[in-house]
């Protein structure tokens, strides 16, 4: 960990739009992936519910519940106790009553270390957003395709396209920058529309799939490390092969053990 490394705040990211630096965000799920992002300079981390599948081995998000997800979180604020972290509220949490919003949230807060918590938005979760803004807590919105409501919404798929869409998504990321929010994700919404949106709210947008013009960018972290040879979305890239290394090494000291070449004297009492 760099001591020089200073957090930064909700304030920080609103200068950045404005001097248009771009702001880099992250998924990280555990401590030693938390402290390499914090070493390379992120700009903040997302605790993603994504965690459900790149960690936890499930199809979707629905099954990550908060006690995971604040366990997950603690994990990334040990690992990088110098960056900006938010807590991505799981399924369900912000439908049952603000208060409960309100709870949960706050665990976040205060059993993680969180800086902010983030939720996928619909028309129905502006009063919860609203109280927990009142609340102290920093809040990024989540909009376009929303992970949690796959099954109602019948799959993933680009959201906004056509007109009536577009200019919904528009009020609703005005709605959220008037109920408080400190930056909003735009998730699989046409470049076009991401900039509009970009233009039009004075908070920072942080895309995903949402085009180069957004405020900044957000990627799964085992997208971009290459956990998998799999499946890859339209919008992510893989920087570097990490599965295909792990893979390699694991099968080398495979060979080496059934070689009887490992452990050799220097690794020996
Ligand atoms: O959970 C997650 O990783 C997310 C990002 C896709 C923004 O919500």
């Amino acid at each position: 960990m760099s001591e020089s490394i200073i957090k930064k705040t909700v304030r920080s990211f609103r200068k950045m739009k404005q001097n248009g630096e771009k702001i880099v965000m992250i998924t990280a799920y555990d401590a030693p992936t938390a402290a390499f992002a914090e070493a390379a300079g992120i700009d903040f981390i997302l605790v993603g519910d994504s965690l459900s599948m790149n960690t936890l081995g499930y199809a979707d998000t629905i099954p990550a519940t908060m006690d995971v997800m604040v366990h997950h979180a603690q994990c990334v604020r040990r690992g990088a106790p110098n960056t900006f972290i938010v807590g991505d509220m799981p399924f369900m949490t912000c439908h049952l009553g603000v208060e409960n919003t309100l709870r949960e949230a706050a665990r976040f807060m205060q059993e993680a270390g969180c800086d902010a918590i983030k939720l996928e938005c619909t028309p129905s979760t502006l009063p919860a957003v609203r109280a927990l803004v009142e609340a102290g807590i920093p809040v990024q919105g989540h909009i376009g395709l929303l992970p949690q409501s796959v099954k109602t919404s019948g799959g993933y798929r680009v959201q906004g396209r056509g007109e009536e869409e577009a200019a919904e998504l528009i009020a609703r990321a005005k709605e959220l920058e008037d109920a408080g929010v400190f930056s909003m994700v735009l998730e699989c919404v046409p470049s076009e529309l991401a900039a509009k949106i970009t233009a039009a709210v004075g908070v920072p947008t942080i895309g995903i799939g949402a085009g180069p013009d957004c405020d900044g960018q957000v990627q799964v972290i085992s997208d971009l490390l290459g956990y998998t040879e799999g499946f890859l979305p339209k919008h992510a890239r893989r920087f570097c092969h990490v599965g295909t290394v792990a893979q390699d090494a694991i099968a080398a000291y495979i060979a080496e053990v059934k070689g009887k070449t490992f452990p050799a004297p220097e690794n020996s009492f």
